[in-house]
């Protein structure tokens, strides 16, 4: 029988099968508003078979953008826009969830078909004045103050998902964003009680998590994304990242999704189909938590090997989506399965 194909139930929601919408930036929001893009964008996968749809980074707080064309979350005005895409996307036949992002020291880039270069508008926040790289700006170190701004950030952002109708959030640790910089010592050089020891440089993260369990519904499924490695001597590391997914656990996180990389620029990735699956196998080993696996997953029977191995509950897909929307029903036929159980049946 197919994993791939099988449902899986996270608190009250229930996924039709484990094929899940890896988070993709679309640089096509204004000012954060969704546009009429995401609204075909995102309803097209859902109508292509995928089980959740996780809408890509949308920023908590203004200054916390990657690029100028992100989604946003940062005041009820958004809500509206976002309300009519967890509708689009439920009727297209999946579950709508949200990633709620902040850019850290990283915030404020053109997009990358502008290049992709920071623009400098404003001066980005981290938890140490460490540029990114050279040319980019030095950001603000957060103090007790800023530290609680953001935290309500969040918080906000998963009351805004709520009302929305976002039924899953995905909080973003990866990547070099502002809650992966606290986890890694490479960006994170505090002498305070969120820097220096592996359990300061989680304080910050776990915070947020608290933050957000506390307004979202307890039967809602709340996830992380994490760069399960830096990929650098003296990094942030899979030891680490299992120490952390214990601490997650404990706080009403019910899935990691693991990702890797980012933290600083030129590190080598030994890219390869599956290359982070073995963080995902290790974490859901270790901890038993749930976990979800990315990156170079591409091919039906790949996935479904991944999942019977055990080494994931959820196979999150990124750019094989966004060239064929279609890849479930592919899938469904190469593995020889049904598409979804009968009852999610539509007029197919
Ligand atoms: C255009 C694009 C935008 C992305 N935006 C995000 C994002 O908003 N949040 C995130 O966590 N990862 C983001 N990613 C990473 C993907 O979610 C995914 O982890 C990565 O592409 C690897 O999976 P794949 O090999 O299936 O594409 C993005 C990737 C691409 C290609």
């Amino acid at each position: 029988m197919s994993l791939l194909f099988s449902p899986l139930k996270l608190r009250s929601v229930t996924l039709k099968n484990r094929i899940v919408m890896s988070p993709m930036c679309q640089y096509s929001g204004q000012e954060g508003h969704v546009t009429e893009w995401h609204l075909l964008h995102y309803p097209t996968r859902a109508v292509g078979g995928v089980g959740l749809i996780v809408v890509e980074a949308t920023a908590v707080e203004a200054r916390g953008v990657i690029s100028l064309e992100d989604l946003g979350i940062w005041s009820d005005a958004h809500v509206a826009g976002l309300q009519a895409l967890a509708r689009r996307i439920r009727e297209a036949g999946a579950v709508p969830g949200i990633q709620l992002a902040h850019a850290g020291r990283k915030a404020g880039t053109a997009s990358p078909w502008q290049g992709g270069k920071p623009l400098h508008r404003w001066t980005p926040v981290a938890p140490s004045p460490l540029a990114f790289h050279e040319g980019w700006p030095v950001p603000e170190e957060l103090d007790a103050a800023g530290l609680d701004e953001v935290r309500r950030a969040f918080q906000q952002a998963a009351r805004r998902a709520l009302s929305a109708g976002f039924e899953l959030i995905e909080l973003h640790m990866a990547h070099g964003y502002l809650l992966h910089s606290f986890l890694s010592p490479l960006t994170n050089r505090r002498s305070d009680r969120y820097g220096g020891s592996r359990e300061n440089r989680m304080r910050f993260g776990l915070e947020v998590v608290e933050a957000v369990r506390e307004v979202w519904p307890e039967d809602l499924p709340l996830w992380v994304r994490v760069s399960a490695s830096d990929w650098v001597e003296g990094g942030w590391d899979i030891t680490d990242t299992v120490a952390f997914a214990a601490e997650l656990q404990k706080r009403g996180v019910d899935l990691l999704d693991c990702s890797s990389g980012g933290a600083i620029p030129g590190v080598k990735i030994p890219l390869g189909p599956g290359y982070q699956v073995p963080f995902a196998a290790q974490v859901r080993l270790s901890t038993g938590l749930s976990t979800g696996a990315v990156g170079l997953l591409t091919e039906p029977l790949q996935a479904e090997a991944v999942l019977q191995a055990n080494q994931a509950d959820l196979i999150l897909l990124g750019r094989v989506l966004l060239r064929d929307p279609y890849w479930p029903y592919r899938a469904a036929q190469a593995l020889g399965a049904r598409a979804w159980p009968v009852q999610y049946e539509r007029a197919f």
